[in-house]
């Protein structure tokens, strides 16, 4: 089976053409998509059109699937696959804009999801591009000083932080049952294929970090987001219809934006992927204790 890979930029993200991820894809050619996951971070295969049963059984060339957190926005008849909608709405009646603000996803898990697909279903006209950066060329190219000082520091990670401006849809009592109330992971976290250190920050998941006072940590998050998503660590995403895109959560940041017209529909069909090899790096137990 041959099929191409064009990199979208730099350092993030590649075009893959000549697979149909509705036919069986062989081992050889299963083999070289995930190295070129690894490569390049992000894979944009374009004009799919997949059901949410193609694309439960397409992900899964790259691995098991990570079941979400949030069981709200399941697909009835295929519940691994999620959607992302821009017509819902919170309970008070606004609109919810999935994915706001950089963040990396379900970071508040012990062993977070090595990869979050999409594919899109309907888009609208213009705009609602996907953001992306490379938190390995920031780790990369870090100020010595601020790279020393983050390198052994654990962040504390919880469903919804305190301190985010961004409300996500709350979690049912069922749920709150499941999900760990917080988790630490290493700020600088080597990824668990790679090696590669990168920086592992979620600002809507942290409450702090481990042993400093909270003015200081927020100071520093802030320092370390805003070094990060520089435009020259970025590859945004415009999409088109019919494309399924992967990214890779241990080395990249992403955000959503909700910069269209929103009488228009934008529909996608969303589905993460497990990190197998997530092992014991993250502390799991009471936020109060995994405070300081
Ligand atoms: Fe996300």
């Amino acid at each position: 089976m041959t099929f191409t890979v064009t990199s979208l930029s730099a350092h993030t993200g590649a075009e893959i053409n000549g697979i149909d991820l509705t036919k069986p894809v062989d081992a050889d050619t299963r083999a070289a998509l995930n190295r070129a996951f690894i490569d390049h971070h992000v894979l944009v295969f374009r004009g799919q059109k997949l059901t949410p049963h193609h694309l439960l059984d397409a992900v899964q060339l790259f691995g098991p699937v990570f079941p979400q957190h949030n069981a709200r926005h399941k697909i009835p008849d295929c519940p691994l696959v999620h959607y992302i909608s821009n017509q819902d709405t919170y309970e008070d009646g606004t609109r919810y804009i999935p994915g706001e603000g950089y963040h990396t996803d379900h970071s508040n898990d012990a062993h977070p999801p090595k990869a979050t697909v999409l594919h899109a279903v309907t888009l609208p006209d213009h705009g609602g591009d996907t953001q992306f950066v490379n938190m390995y060329l920031a780790y990369d190219e870090l100020p010595e000083a601020t790279r020393r000082r983050v390198e052994n520091l654990r962040a504390t990670h919880v469903f919804q932080s305190r301190h985010s401006g961004r409300k996500l849809m709350a979690l049912s009592d069922e749920r709150k049952a499941i999900v760990p109330d917080a988790v630490t992971h290493p700020i600088v976290r080597p990824h668990t294929e790679t090696g590669r250190k990168a920086i592992f920050i979620s600002p809507i998941r942290i409450e702090g970090i481990v042993g400093m006072e909270e003015r200081d940590a927020l100071h520093l998050l802030d320092e370390l987001l805003e070094f990060a998503t520089q435009d020259r660590f970025q590859y945004r995403h415009q999409w088109r219809n019919g494309d399924m895109v992967m990214w890779d959560n241990r080395c990249l940041l992403h955000k959503a934006n909700g910069d269209y017209d929103m009488s228009q529909v934008r529909y996608l069909y969303r589905v993460m992927l497990k990190d197998e090899l997530a092992a014991a790096d993250a502390s799991v137990g009471r936020r109060t204790q995994l405070r300081a």
